[in-house]
């Protein structure tokens, strides 16, 4: 399992913490048990992908296993899950290994073609992943690639699989009325917390990933989220030693720092879900996505003695799945000598260690979360304790973490610019914006 480390956050070392430590048993945690016992019912809906079925995931991963191309097109929560997946697993996956993935998150029109010149839509399948059915960019580029599968003859049918809601938008409708395989995404969960649903399995089914490993994970980190204990409940003492961060000591940035590459992209996930959830009504914490050992040369000297906003969340890994010796061709020279003898996940693992140290000495508190290795039992671990610990933390700062209002607004105006009927107010705002007085040199 997964060990969570709070020493550097409760030590004396750190400044204002052992006021911390007598905060934390004063927060009230019979409402944070009575919250997580509502389950979907408060909101908690990826408590029930746990034990989901995930037999059509399996289909449509044994039909897209026929191509040579996988390309996804989605946005947010539809985009990040299933990226982090891949790049967690299969490191440089498309330099080794069929089919080969596009993740298509964006709507620069140079990533597509770039992708479309990239990967032969004839051998491509393409999976059209939107919670909604209804975001601007999957759509317009979902338009986009069904008109390029018209041009080529191709049929709809056999190179599309929709990932949506199971009855509401545009993409459910679009899914029965051309027969195109599709998948559902259960209506209790949000996007950002989707990674464990269709949205992620799909692709990681299509890669050959153990999608079941992946579920055990998480139901292993929901049995110890669901202790009613704070010290026994790694979500709870997450969320609650973040949040009195914030209110008592005004530390409202969390960096996370793996020390591997291979979870850069689990960090901007954790990103949208830490930021979008708990972003709300003035309040929230700030997440600011890092990698070690390589922010170490970038963001640390910022971290130590910069603004005393922050708390560093290290992932440190046990076991890296290989190693490489550092051969002693050199000796005979100081500078090199020393590290001959010694491997990269040493070298990797006592930098890990010593940012740690570092950051102790100068009062700026840490946590460690202990990962044994990066697989999919892991993974799944690592992804349910970061929405467990998402939602103890929304509801300790009062807000709700599973809508996303700002975001609604982003998407509303652009329907109104762009001419959806109904929204027609929004337009009418975006024309007064346009004839605003600038200041521009
Ligand atoms: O968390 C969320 O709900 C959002 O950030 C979505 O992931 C994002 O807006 C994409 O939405 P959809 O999957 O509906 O296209």
């Amino acid at each position: 399992m997964i060990r969570f480390d709070f020493t550097n956050i409760t030590s004396e070392s750190v400044d204002s913490s052992r006021l911390m430590s007598q905060e934390l048993d004063s927060l009230d945690i019979g409402q944070l048990n009575k919250f997580f016992g509502m389950g979907a019912q408060a909101g908690l809906g990826f408590f029930e992908l746990l034990d989901q079925d995930i037999s059509s995931v399996e289909a449509a991963a044994k039909k897209a296993a026929n191509f040579s191309n996988f390309i996804l097109l989605g946005i947010g929560g539809s985009a990040l899950g299933p990226r982090s997946i891949l790049e967690a697993l299969s490191p440089l996956h498309n330099n080794f290994n069929k089919p080969r993935f596009f993740i298509y998150d964006n709507i620069d029109p140079m990533t597509l073609q770039k992708i479309l010149d990239a990967a032969d839509l004839k051998h491509s399948i393409v999976n059209v992943v939107t919670k909604s059915g209804s975001t601007a960019e999957t759509l317009a580029s979902f338009m986009i690639i069904w008109r390029k599968l018209k041009e080529l003859g191709l049929n709809p049918q056999e190179h599309l699989v929709i990932t949506t809601d199971p009855e509401k938008g545009s993409l459910r409708k679009i899914a029965r009325e051309h027969n195109i395989m599709s998948l559902s995404v259960p209506p209790s969960v949000g996007g950002r917390f989707s990674v464990l649903s269709p949205v992620g399995l799909l692709l990681a089914g299509a890669a050959s990933f153990n999608v079941k490993a992946l579920l055990e994970g998480a139901r292993q980190m929901h049995a110890a989220c669901i202790q009613r204990d704070l010290y026994k409940n790694p979500a709870y003492l997450f969320a609650g030693s973040l949040y009195l961060m914030k209110e008592k000591f005004g530390r409202s940035v969390t960096v996370l720092v793996p020390y591997a590459d291979r979870l850069k992209s689990f960090s901007e996930w954790f990103c949208q879900l830490w930021g979008e959830s708990l972003g709300k009504q003035g309040t929230g914490l700030s997440p600011y996505p890092s990698v070690g050992t390589t922010d170490q040369h970038s963001q640390l000297q910022l971290w130590m003695e910069g603004p005393n906003d922050k708390v560093v969340v290290f992932i440190a890994l046990d076991d890296y799945g290989t190693d490489i010796k550092i051969p002693d061709d050199f000796s005979d020279i100081e500078g090199l000598g020393y590290l001959a003898g010694h491997s990269l996940a040493e070298l990797i693992k006592t930098e890990q260690e010593a940012s740690e140290i570092a950051l102790t000495k100068n009062g700026r508190p840490s946590i460690t979360i202990h990962m044994p290795k990066v697989d999919e039992l892991h993974m799944g671990q690592l992804f349910h304790f970061f929405e467990a610990a998402t939602a103890a933390a929304g509801f300790l700062f009062g807000i709700n973490p599973f809508d996303q209002p700002g975001v609604e607004e982003g998407k509303n105006l652009t329907y109104g610019i762009m001419g959806k009927k109904g929204f027609e107010d929004r337009a009418a705002e975006f024309s007064a914006y346009r004839k605003k007085k600038r200041l521009v040199i």
